[in-house]
Order: C-alpha cells, then sequence, then structure tokens
C-alpha cells in the first residue's frame, strides 16, 4: 500500500509504481491518469483486446474476470495471467506488464483467433508483393548493405500491411505476402483493405528510392498481385514448432497474378474477385489482361490498379505518417503553442506535465490512423475519448481551436510534402475524430 494506503500498481516493463487513488477506476483508466501509455482502441468496451496485460504479482487482489474477459480468453486461448485493464478494478498492491505496445502490434492478434492443429476455411484478400531484380541488385552489393536494404524494404512495404488491418504472413528472400480479413470482416472491406496496403506500398517505395536508395544508385521497382478466395488456414506442424499455415489454391493464384506483372510490364494487377468484391467505380483501373495460369481448366482476367477512383482518406493519412510525425515532440509543443495563443484560457485545463502529454496526444493521433482500418473500435475509443475530455472540463467550444491549430500544425511539418489532397484527408478524418469527441462534452 501506498503512503495514502491506496494499493499501488507497479508497471513492471518501465519499473514505475502508481496509487489506484480512485476506487471506481479501471486499471486502464489509472493508467492513463497517471499519463502512463496504455493501448485501448475500443475505448475500455472488452472488444479489441490492445489494453491486455499480464499480472505478474497480486493477482488475488484484482476482481474476476467479467463475462466478456471469459469469452475472449476462452477464444484466444490464454492463461488466467493475462487479464483486460479496461474490465479490472483493483483491492491491493498488483504487479503488472501491459502486452501491446504498439499499434503496428495489433494486427498479430488476429492471429490467436487461427485454429491449433486443424486448418479452418476463411475467405481473405491475399497480395503477393515482390522486388524486381533482387538477384542482380545482391549480386552488386555486398551482403552488409543488402541485408540493410531488405530491412529498409520490409519495414517499408510492411507498413502498408498493418496499417490496413492485414497481418504479414511470411517474407520469403525478396518477397512478402500480406493477408487480409484473417479474423473476419466483409469481402469488401478486406479486398479494399489489400488494394489500399498495395497503393500505399507503391507510394512507400517512391519516397524510400527518392530518400534513402539513392545514396546506394538503386532504384527498387516492385510486383503486387491481389486476389480473393477462400483458404485454409491454422497453426500446424510439429506440436513444438507450430506455424500459421495457409494453403488452397487463391494463395497459389496470387502468387502468379504477382508474377504476372513481370509480363505485361505492370506494378499492382487484381483478379476479378477482387474487383467483384467492391462497387463499380471504386478503383481507378489501367489495362485488363486475360491469361490462363498453369494448372487452371479456366482463363483468368486480370487488372492494373491505378488508385481509387474517389479521395480515400485512409491512404492519404498512411502515406504521411512516415514524415509527419518524424519529430513527435516537436509537433506536439508546436500545436500548443497555436491552442494556447488561441484560447490563452485552455491552460488552465493542463494540470500534468506536457512534454507526456504532448506523447500520450501523438502516440493517439497514431493510433487513429491504425484504427480507422477498424472502424468498429474506433468509434468506441473516440466515445471513451471523449468522455474523459467533459471530465477534464473542455467543453465544445474548444474543439474548433484544436481542429484549426492541429491543420495548422500539420501543414507546417508536411512542409514540401504536402499537397491539398493531403490536407484534405487530414482535415476530413480530424473533423470526424472532433465531431465524435464533442458529442460528449457538457
Ligand atoms: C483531436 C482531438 C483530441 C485528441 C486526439 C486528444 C488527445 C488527448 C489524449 C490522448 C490525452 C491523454 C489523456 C487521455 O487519453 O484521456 C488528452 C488529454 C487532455 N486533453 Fe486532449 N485531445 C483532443 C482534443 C482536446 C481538446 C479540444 C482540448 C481542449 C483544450 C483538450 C484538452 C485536454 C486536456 C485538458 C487533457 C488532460 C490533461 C491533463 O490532465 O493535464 N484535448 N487529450
Ligand atoms: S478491450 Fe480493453 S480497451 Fe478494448
Amino acid at each position: 500500500m501506498s503512503e495514502e494506503n491506496f494499493p499501488v500498481i507497479h508497471y513492471m516493463g518501465i519499473n514505475q509504481k502508481v496509487p489506484y487513488d480512485d476506487p471506481d477506476s479501471t486499471i486502464l483508466e489509472c493508467s492513463i491518469s497517471h499519463q502512463i501509455p496504455h493501448l485501448h482502441e475500443c475505448g475500455g468496451n472488452g472488444r479489441c483486446s490492445t489494453c491486455r496485460i499480464r499480472v505478474l504479482q497480486g493477482s488475488k487482489n484484482i476482481s474476476p474476470p467479467t463475462m466478456k474477459e471469459r469469452e475472449m480468453a476462452q477464444v484466444r486461448r490464454w492463461d488466467p495471467s493475462v487479464r483486460l485493464a479496461c474490465q479490472c478494478y483493483v483491492k491491493g498492491d498488483i504487479a503488472i506488464q501491459r502486452l501491446v505496445w504498439t499499434s503496428a502490434e495489433i494486427n498479430k492478434l488476429q492471429l490467436e483467433t487461427v485454429p491449433e492443429g486443424v486448418a479452418e476455411e476463411r475467405a481473405i484478400a491475399i497480395l503477393f508483393c515482390d522486388i524486381r531484380n533482387f538477384t542482380k541488385m545482391a549480386f552488386e552489393n555486398n551482403t552488409f548493405d543488402m541485408a540493410h536494404i531488405l530491412n529498409r524494404f520490409y519495414t517499408t512495404i510492411g507498413d502498408p500491411i498493418l496499417f490496413n488491418n492485414g497481418v504479414i504472413y511470411q517474407y520469403i528472400g525478396d518477397e512478402i505476402i500480406g493477408l487480409f480479413g484473417v479474423a473476419g470482416g466483409t469481402r469488401e472491406k478486406n479486398c479494399r483493405d489489400a488494394a489500399r496496403a498495395a497503393l500505399g506500398m507503391n507510394y512507400a517505395i517512391e519516397h524510400l528510392n527518392q530518400m534513402e536508395l539513392v545514396d546506394f544508385d538503386l532504384n527498387i521497382r516492385t510486383g503486387i498481385g491481389i486476389n480473393f478466395g477462400k483458404a485454409f488456414i491454422g497453426h500446424l506442424g510439429h506440436p513444438k514448432h507450430k506455424q500459421l499455415a495457409v494453403v488452397g489454391d487463391p494463395i497459389n493464384t496470387a502468387s502468379r497474378i504477382q508474377a504476372y506483372n513481370k509480363d505485361v510490364d505492370t506494378r499492382i494487377l487484381i483478379s476479378q474477385s477482387v474487383l467483384k468484391s467492391v462497387p463499380e467505380d471504386t478503383f481507378d483501373l489501367g489495362k485488363e489482361f486475360i491469361t490462363k495460369f498453369a494448372g487452371h481448366e479456366h482463363e483468368s482476367t486480370l487488372y492494373e490498379l491505378k488508385g481509387f477512383k474517389e479521395l480515400d482518406v485512409q491512404l492519404e493519412l498512411q502515406s504521411s505518417m512516415d514524415f509527419l510525425f518524424t519529430n513527435k515532440d516537436e509537433f506536439a509543443e508546436k500545436f500548443y503553442e497555436r491552442v494556447f495563443a488561441k484560447a490563452p484560457e485552455a491552460r488552465g485545463l493542463f494540470k500534468k506535465n506536457m512534454r507526456d502529454q504532448g506523447r500520450l496526444l501523438t502516440h493517439m493521433l497514431g493510433s487513429i490512423v491504425y484504427s480507422l482500418s477498424r472502424p468498429e473500435n474506433l468509434s468506441s475509443g473516440l466515445e471513451f475519448l471523449g468522455k474523459s475530455h467533459s471530465r477534464y472540463g473542455v467543453t465544445k467550444e474548444y474543439y474548433p481551436v484544436v481542429l484549426s491549430s492541429m491543420m495548422e500544425t500539420i501543414e507546417e511539418q508536411l512542409g514540401e510534402n504536402s499537397t491539398p489532397k493531403l490536407l484534405m484527408a487530414w482535415e476530413k478524418a480530424l473533423t470526424y475524430v472532433t465531431g465524435e469527441m464533442m458529442k460528449y462534452s457538457g
């Protein structure tokens, strides 16, 4: 117990001890009120599992698992030490560890829903991406440079998969495979997510070529193929070394679609099943090809994917993340300067450390960009944030001030990377975010 006789929560990873000073708050709420970053994508609704903790000491001092926790623990095969921080109240000292640290880790949680030892049929979108001329590049650069380039490549093209609720299935040499819809989702959403990831990859590769690989006199080119269909998915293999395995014709076909880019000199090709999954006029398409893949009796029609016909807010936001938050502290500092210049009385609402507050804000903005691909979680997350802001004394009038200050800071930080399309996407997203939060302000 702490000096004031409050139970103490010891956060082991960061070795920080905080008093549990409000018996009506959950462990998650206690983290937030002590400025400890703690992911909570669904806003404490027991749905997303991102707030999960491992209880290392004092498990008897925590309220018993709620129905939501019990259901989740059963589906995801958790041991009893794993709990949802948003469902737990504390009666005595405990030591815990937060188990999910970054938004990029969240998609992996989908794999917990994949069966063990058997394979189950699931409808998924499959994306194959391959670096062109990899063998020639490997021959011309030394091994050290090559390992560095491959690492940068994997991060650059892995991010768009993660931004779009996809799971990175495998890296095979110069190839990366992404799966969309492993834990469900509509056919339309899964195909849209995969298409957005492909377009985001191309964008990110261009950026990598221009900003980093010029020094190596390199220009990476990629080929991407996307297919949609039912595949068998499970954790299979030796009992001591089970691996995620995905098998079925749609997987092989996605690989062949990817390879076909080489024959026709395109960058992204999608199958007819992907095109049929979205409403007409969703995609901006280029050329159309008819081919017959080995082993197939029928011909397949492939379409060159060039973009979305209408502004895709998520794609724009994702493409700006790399350079927008390169210096998060500076972003936050400039943003708060603007807020306090426009509304000096807002300063009094902030009671805690402003540097930590700035980090929580930029962390939250990053998480919001990720959770745009999980809208069912985003709206409840914003309800939670809106309600907590109402408790901080934030009234409706402040939201337009924050919106305009954030837009000005975004434009300034984007600098020469700023485009009207990008600004429009940020404005749309932030108008939605502040609009949702504002609904809960007094
Ligand atoms: C885009 C909209 C906004 C986002 C994403 C955002 C994000 C955050 C986050 C992540 C926190 C940390 C605590 C928590 O998670 O509850 C926070 C705290 C806070 N925010 Fe916001 N916020 C927004 C709008 C506003 C507005 C309009 C105001 C009004 C001035 C405001 C004032 C505050 C205050 C006073 C705190 C508590 C600080 C303290 O306890 O010292 N926020 N905000
Ligand atoms: S399950 Fe706890 S925040 Fe979503």
